[in-house]
Order: structure tokens, then C-alpha cells, then sequence
């Protein structure tokens, strides 16, 4: 069967609180699909020339399948599937990528030249480069136009106005295991007078190699290096896990620094308690200080920065460009991927409340909503797994302007809300089958772009004149 026909657009969330059952009974490329091809690739891309950790023998991946690696973010299949079920799918792996390489599955990609119409606007797609080595997670435009993208392996690079891809020295080493690396970057408001970068990164426990969290160090950047390099922010406890690290940087309009901070893949130790800084958005100064008027800066027993919590994995935050309000967007688990609108002190409800269910087809929860937990602006069942987003605020986007654009992982497409005020009234699926989207920045140039992986791109969307 055709993997991409199955999947319909985003359902309006009325309609949808039913659709997780028959993905457990279906024939094995749906399951496929729904259970694994989120974090796998859709086109089996996480299979192809893989170097494999536990083997790919038969038993080999069965019993990866059955057992998971919980603290690698790998879920266990063992309860939610049957023992048939496991050796079809394994079957299925092992036929599907039997002769395909990485470079056959570039070519699969769509042709991305010509002019697409969407809805409302007809544009065309400029590619920057398609040479950013490995994962590009986060990108920033400084004020010359140049870009700066962060690869999750560990690098950052600058895009210069003559598509030239130059990496940076003298960022900081990251733990590059899992979900983690090297995470977003932003730069200071007053970067045209101090030059400062902020990055967002997974840091080693310098006293304790195996314990890793998301951390945000600052620099100065001078030509193709950074300088004076210092760690600003960490989310402790170190952990022994490699995912759920969030992590977005955000700066409001008052020039307060949000980090967005994932549940490390332990919702039951953290986001609802307030003693630990995971499942949380933290404000903070831009040289790391706590600001004294944060909502639980005199609690006894909190971490000061706290600004919002029970928040599951945040890999999405942006401002939005009227009210000035910082918008948040999380990875459910499987269904229940939200975006909220933070508040300080709310309580965001991971994982008392959610729209999601586990990866497993178990349920955590029955409740959708509770006294004192805010409820999301939208919620996605099934899942889009959404990664960056961002409001077009710029005019040269027609009737985009003001419609929050949202990368998608999973279904490799940049979905638009379309938004009156902070109610979504429409969506559209744009770019479909580009890749796995990880980030999406209006430039401070007034265009819109989108990285990608495989090959790792970096794209400008050019309205048609
Ligand atoms: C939430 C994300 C996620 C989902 C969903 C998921 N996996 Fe995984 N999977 C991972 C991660 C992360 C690893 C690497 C774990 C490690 O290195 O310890 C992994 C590892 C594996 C491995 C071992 C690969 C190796 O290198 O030996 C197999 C096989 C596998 N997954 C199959 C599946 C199948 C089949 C499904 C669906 C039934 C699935 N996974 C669903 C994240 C996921």
C-alpha cells in the first residue's frame, strides 16, 4: 500500500478523539506508519544504511521491538503488539530497506522547482543550501541576512548572502546522543551593538559523564568564530536520558529570554513539581539571571525561572507579532500535540490532562481537562510531531500574515494554522514530502524559511510577484 495516501490532513479536533484503536489490528505498512514512521522516517529513512546499535538479524530487531530502549526514547512494542505482528513488521524493515541507500531516497524527493499554489498565495522555493552535514535543528537570520543554523551533531554554520556554508568555532561541546546536540539558536535583540548568540544544547554533567540536560550557553560572534563562550542556563537535575530535551530560545518584547524544557521522558517525576527545572518554560535575563517578578521567585522549594509548567516535549516557541504573547508547541505522545499560549504561573496539565494516548496504545489518562490546568489553543490527534514554528509577520506573504506555520517531523509537510486573533479558523498542508521539517523562522527580512533533513536544506519561500 501507498504509504502517504493514508494520511489525511489534520482533523479539526472535534472528530477526532477515536482514531488510535485500528492502527494496532491494520495490515503492517500502516502500523508501520502510525507506530514508528514519526520518529523513523515515513520512507523507513532512519533504516537505510543504518549502523546498526543491537543488531538486524531477525531476533535482532524483534527484540528491540518488544523490549524498546525506554531511556533512549525507543518505546517497548512487547504489550501493544503481537508476537506476529512484531515479526511481520520486522519482516517488513528488513524487505523494505534490502538494496536502498541514503542516495535513493534523495532522489524520491519531490521536485521542488516550479511554483506552488497553496490556498491564498503562489510561491516558489529557494534553495539557500543543501549541504548542512547531518541534522539541521534551528535557524536565525541576523540583520546583514546572513543565517546561522544549528546542526544536532554538535555544529553551527552561517549561510552568508552568497550561499556559502562556513562553520563556526568555538561552540560548545554537546552531548550528541538521542534527541540531543546541538538545539536552537537565536541572537540578542541588540545584536547589531554586542554581537551575542545564544545556543540551546544538550550539556554533559562535567562531573558525572553518563548525566546529560538542556543547557543554554551565549557568545560573541566575530567573523566565522564564537567568543567568550559561557553557559547561562541549566536545567537540573542532570539526567540519565537522551531525550525530551525541548528546547527553543525565544526573546519577548521587554528582552526576557524563554528556554523551553521537555519532561526528559519521566512525565510522572517532573513537569507537575516544581522542585526540578524539566516539563517547564523558564524566563530568564539575557545573561542568565533570574528575574525577581518570575511567577514562583518566592516559592520556597522552586526553581526561580520557572515561568510555565507540565509541559511534555517543547520543541516549538515563537512571539507572537501583535500581542507580543510567546506561543508554545509540544510533542504529545501518540495524539495530543499542542500549541499554548504561555501565562506565568500556568499549568500547562502533562501529564494529568491530555488529548494523547501512550505510544504503546495504553492510556495514562482519562482527562482531558481539570480545574487549574490551561487547555490548548489546538491540539493534533493523530500526531504531526511538531517541531518549529513561527508567525509570518512580514506583508509579503498576502493573507499568510499572522498565521502561525508549524514544522512537521512525521508528516514532512510546513502545516499553516490560519488564525483570527488566537482562535485557528483553517489550516493547509504545505511542501509535502520536503523532509522531516525542524524548524520554521520569518527572517528579519520579511521572508519565511524552513530547514529540512535529508539532505539537510535550508529554504527561503518566495511569494510569486
Ligand atoms: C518515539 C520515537 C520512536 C518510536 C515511535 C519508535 N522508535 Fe524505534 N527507536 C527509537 C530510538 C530513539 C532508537 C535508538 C535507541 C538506542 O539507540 O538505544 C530506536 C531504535 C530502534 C531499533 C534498533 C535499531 C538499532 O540500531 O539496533 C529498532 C529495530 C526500532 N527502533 C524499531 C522500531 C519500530 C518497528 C517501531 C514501531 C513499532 C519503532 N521503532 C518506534 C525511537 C522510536
Amino acid at each position: 500500500m501507498s504509504c502517504n495516501n493514508s494520511l489525511e490532513p489534520v482533523l479539526p479536533e472535534e472528530e477526532n478523539n477515536d482514531t488510535d484503536d485500528e492502527v494496532i489490528e491494520g495490515d503492517v505498512a500502516l502500523i508501520y506508519l502510525n507506530q514508528c514512521g514519526g520518529c523513523h522516517g515515513q520512507d523507513l529513512g532512519s533504516f537505510v544504511e543504518r549502523d546498526w546499535t543491537y543488531g538486524n538479524a531477525s531476533e535482532d530487531v524483534i527484540e528491540s521491538i518488544t523490549d524498546g530502549y525506554a531511556d533512549n526514547g525507543m518505546p517497548a512494542y512487547g504489550s501493544a503488539l503481537s508476537a506476529q505482528q512484531i515479526e511481520d513488521l520486522t519482516s517488513y524493515i528488513l524487505t523494505e530497506i534490502d538494496g536502498k541507500t541514503k542516495a535513493m531516497l534523495e532522489e524520491e524527493n519531490p521536485d521542488l522547482s516550479g511554483l506552488i499554489s497553496s490556498d491564498d498565495l503562489t510561491f516558489r522555493l529557494e534553495t539557500l543550501t543543501d549541504e548542512i552535514p547531518g541534522i539541521p535543528w534551528g535557524i536565525e537570520q541576523l540583520p546583514n541576512g546572513e543565517i546561522l543554523v544549528t546542526e544536532r551533531g554538535g555544529g553551527l554554520y552561517l549561510v552568508n548572502n552568497d550561499k556559502q556554508l562556513i562553520e563556526i568555532s568555538g561552540v560548545p561541546a554537546v552531548a550528541s546522543q538521542g534527541q540531543g546536540g546541538m538545539l536552537d539558536v537565536i541572537i540578542h535583540p541588540d545584536f547589531e551593538n554586542n554581537a551575542l548568540v545564544y545556543l540551546s544544547y544538550s550539556r554533559i554533567n562535567p562531573s558525572n559523564a553518563s548525566e546529560r540536560t538542556t543547557a543554554v550557553a551565549r557568545g560573541r560572534l566575530e567573523g566565522s568564530s564564537l567568543m567568550d563562550v559561557e553557559n547561562i542556563f541549566t536545567a537540573l537535575p542532570y539526567l540519565n536520558s537522551s531525550h525530551h530535551y525541548g528546547s527553543r530560545l525565544v526573546f519577548d518584547n521587554n528582552g526576557y529570554l524563554y528556554v523551553s524544557v521537555g519532561d526528559r521522558g519521566n512525565r510522572d517525576a517532573y513537569p507537575q513539581e516544581l522542585d526540578n527545572a524539566h516539563g517547564k518554560i523558564h524566563r530568564i535575563h539575557d545573561d542568565g539571571q533570574i528575574p525577581t517578578d518570575n511567577p514562583f521567585y518566592n516559592t520556597s522549594g522552586a526553581v526561580t525561572s520557572i515561568f510555565t509548567y507540565g509541559t511534555r516535549n517543547p520543541q516549538g516557541m515563537t512571539l507572537h507579532p501583535d500581542t507580543g504573547e510567546i506561543w508554545e508547541g509540544e510533542h504529545g505522545p501518540q495524539g495530543g500535540d499542542e500549541i499554548n499560549i504561555l501565562e506565568a504561573g500556568e499549568n500547562n496539565g502533562w501529564p494529568v490532562i491530555s488529548y494523547g494516548i501512550n505510544y504503546d496504545g495504553t492510556t495514562f489518562t482519562d482527562l482531558t481537562e481539570l480545574a487549574g490546568m490551561e487547555q490548548p489553543i489546538y491540539y493534533w490527534t493523530p500526531s504531526i510531531a511538531p517541531c518549529g514554528m513561527t508567525f509570518v509577520s512580514s506583508d509579503f506573504y498576502g493573507n499568510w500574515k499572522n498565521d502561525l506555520f508549524v514544522a512537521s517531523l512525521k508528516f514532512e509537510y510546513l502545516h499553516r494554522l490560519r488564525m483570527n486573533g488566537n482562535e485557528v479558523v483553517g489550516h493547509e498542508n504545505l511542501l509535502e514530502g520536503i523532509g522531516r521539517v525542524r524548524d520554521a523562522e520569518m527572517g528579519t527580512d520579511g521572508y519565511l524559511y524552513v530547514v529540512v533533513e535529508g539532505p539537510g536544506r535550508l529554504i527561503r519561500l518566495v511569494p510569486e510577484q
